[in-house]
């Protein structure tokens, strides 16, 4: 019997890969990094499956090589990496891994909100340098986070977690949808209030952003926004980095436009905009949104559920186009 051929463009959590050996003939990229372009576009030829994320382009030239291809799987819930209408039109099902990362990503989001507000990273580095003269009174002032405005950009799954985990700190709640959806969940919970965009940014003492990178999204704070913003406001950003202008944040940062950001991903991937990393109001981590055992075995397991289902000829739990399965 054909066992189906499948290639993961990373190694990823055991979970997954062990259940997909059960039926499968298994490849994985044995580097830890992700591959070149002509390395993927070399190694999906003649493969039934294929696991890959954010880092591996998914378009027109990717399905005209992978020319066996019956399911891609995305480990990751974004998907900007992929051009889902054109695996559509040829009948490729595509998916992603959304709710297993949603309580991880919010609580990356938290600690950052928390080490700006707190400079706890600044801080960390001043211990460690050894230069601490001893406390005094007006040393590393941070900001209050009990009983300030939280905005949240995207109410969405994560962006739900997030503001529900603002509940300990009694805040209030605004947020933007661009769907102009209500959160029941954080109205009934909260008291929330879907806002426009212009009245998140005038008001909000902490911005965190959990919208999806669309047209819509991209480059959604520049110059102008942060100029709308409170001086005392601080961004955290765990979504997707073109979200924002990154130079234009390296600019508001370094004037004091705005307080402070915390950023887990940024608007080229792997590097950071020129002036970034000087910045001591900015926290900076390398996309570790999902990084916890439980969420990365999640995520695994959903995305080898998906891919055995497509394999199969089934939709798949979270499918990103299911009309391929009704019409
Ligand atoms: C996601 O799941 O979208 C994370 O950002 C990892 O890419």
């Amino acid at each position: 019997m054909h066992r189906p051929q499948v290639y993961l463009t990373r190694l990823f959590s055991r979970e997954g890969i062990d259940l997909l050996k059960e039926t499968c003939e298994v490849e994985i990229n044995p580097e830890d990094r992700p591959l070149s372009r002509e390395e993927l576009l070399a190694k999906v030829k003649n493969k039934d499956g294929v696991i890959g994320m954010l880092t591996d382009r998914i378009d027109a030239e990717f399905f005209d090589t992978a020319n066996a291809l019956r399911g891609y799987a995305n480990l990751a819930v974004g998907f900007d990496n992929i051009d889902v209408p054109e695996a559509t039109r040829r009948r490729i099902p595509v998916s992603n891994t959304p709710g297993v990362l949603s309580i991880a990503t919010a609580e990356l989001a938290w600690a950052l909100l928390f080490a700006v507000a707190r400079r706890i990273v600044e801080t960390d580095k001043i211990m460690r340098s050894g230069t601490w003269p001893g406390g005094g009174p007006l040393q590393y002032i941070g900001a209050d986070v009990t009983g300030k405005t939280l905005g949240i950009l995207g109410a969405g799954r994560i962006g739900t977690a997030m503001g529900l985990m603002s509940k300990g700190f009694r805040m209030r709640l605004l947020y933007t949808n661009f769907s102009c959806k209500e959160n029941e969940t954080l109205k009934a919970e909260l008291g929330a209030r879907l806002v426009s965009l212009e009245q998140l940014l005038r008001e909000s003492d902490y911005i965190s952003i959990h919208s999806p990178l669309t047209p819509a999204t991209r480059h959604l704070f520049t110059a102008e926004a942060f100029a709308r913003m409170k001086p005392t406001a601080i961004l955290i950003n765990t979504a997707r980095g073109p979200i924002i202008k990154e130079d234009d944040l390296v600019a508001a940062l370094g004037s004091r436009t705005i307080a402070g950001a915390g950023l887990d991903v940024y608007e080229f991937e792997p590097k950071m905009a020129k002036g970034l990393a000087e910045l001591d109001n900015a926290v900076v981590i390398p996309h570790i949104g999902s990084a916890t055992s439980s969420s990365r075995g999640g995520m695994s397991l959903l995305a080898a559920r998906n891919l055995l289902a497509m394999l199969e000829g089934r939709k798949p739990e979270s499918c990103l186009n299911p009309e391929i399965y009704t019409q």
